[in-house]
């Protein structure tokens, strides 16, 4: 007769986060440590999220993961960081109904299926790998009944990918680079939660959803580097530019929070054509939406969307209410109507939201 067996299962879902000042350049690769801080906001799970299940049994004999139902390997370095990390916290796990009890020395021998969803394209510079590692460390700290707090278990998600040190908050988040060695003091804080700023509107206007052609690891790589920027930026504009943003987020100082990110996404921009070899993530219909919102905020004498573009075409364009959206949305589709061959395919829009602990 077969031996009586279980699994213990928990389910997490997490939403990723778009940087307004953003982390491009590490000072340590393995530790994935920054070097400057970056502030992002969290957006609302119902557009672009990971859901993953991750589950534990003694039937299993080999840790194994499904990335959008296609098994991926767990072998890589990163991967491997996460789980060690994340073993090292485990703590005794009872469940008296289902009859499982699990010492906290049981978690070195026991395996884990893992089973991840994005509902948005993966690498397609929509923050992907932000949703994912934190969704994979939030979930197995649940699964593993981790005492953690969330910062504490950002600066185990930064270990995966650095900017889904993050998605562990919802709001506006910042990552504090630190300063030791270690990286223990590499972690996300909360600067504001989602109902502090509840007025804006987040709209991602999706250019292209090919993967990239530069990821966003090899891209910092060459700029840290090449790029003397990338050295001006991180050591003289980002620390000031930090302090400016937080206090236009602290007083919803649309106009400043506005210049700030557009500014800060310029300048990143930037950096990568200081790079040698030069990368390119936006392409001419990036550069028509620039175009098309700077000259309706010079318009109405007063910011009333913001833009910033990460390591790809898309656009996110935070406006500043539902009415600036709405307008937002009608220019848009006026300059690139959908039946052009504009390359403008779809808009998701989204407000903030809070991470969802589905578990
Ligand atoms: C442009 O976090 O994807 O989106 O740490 O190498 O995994 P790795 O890089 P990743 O880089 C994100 C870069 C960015 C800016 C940002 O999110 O701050």
């Amino acid at each position: 007769m077969a031996e009586k067996t279980w699994v213990r299962m928990v389910t997490a879902q997490t939403p990723t986060n778009i940087a307004v000042i953003k982390y491009w350049g590490k000072r340590d690769e393995t530790l994935i440590l920054p070097v400057n801080d970056s502030i992002s906001v969290t957006l609302d799970p119902a557009h672009l999220c990971t859901t993953t299940t991750v589950a534990v049994s003694p039937s299993f004999d080999q840790d194994r993961m499904w990335l959008n139902g296609k098994e991926i390997s767990l072998s890589g370095g990163r991967y491997q960081n996460c789980l060690r990390e994340i073993r090292a916290r485990a703590c005794e796990v009872e469940d008296k109904e289902k009859g499982i009890k699990i010492a906290k020395k049981d978690w070195e021998k026991l395996h884990l299926h893992v089973a991840s969803y994005n509902n948005f394209p993966t690498a397609a510079g929509l923050a992907s790998s932000a949703a994912g590692f934190a969704c994979l460390v939030f979930a197995l700290a649940k699964l593993m009944n981790a005492k953690e707090d969330n910062s504490e278990l950002s600066a185990i998600a930064r270990q995966g990918s650095g900017s889904a040190c993050r998605s562990l908050f919802g709001g506006f988040v910042k990552w504090i680079m630190g300063k030791a060695e270690d990286g223990s003091d590499s972690l996300a804080v909360q600067l504001v939660d989602e109902k502090h700023w509840d007025e804006l509107v987040i709209i991602i206007a999706v250019v292209s959803s090919r993967q990239k052609e530069t990821s966003s690891t090899t891209g910092m790589r060459d700029s840290v580097e090449t790029s003397l920027l990338l050295q001006h930026r991180a050591k003289e504009v980002v620390p000031k530019r930090i302090k400016q943003m937080e206090e236009a987020i602290k007083n919803r100082d649309f106009g400043s929070f506005a210049q700030l990110s557009c500014a800060d996404s310029n300048q990143f921009h930037a950096v990568c054509l200081d790079t040698c070899p030069t990368i390119f993530y936006m392409n001419d219909t990036s550069h028509r939406i620039i175009s098309c919102v700077e000259k309706w905020n010079c318009s109405e004498g007063m910011p009333q969307v913001a833009y910033t573009f990460d390591a790809g075409p898309n656009a996110v364009l935070i406006a500043h209410d539902r009415n600036a959206a709405t307008q937002l949305m009608q220019k848009l589709l006026f300059c690139f109507p959908p039946s052009s061959d504009a390359d403008l395919n779809s808009y998701v829009i989204g407000d903030k939201s809070i991470l969802k602990d589905a578990g």
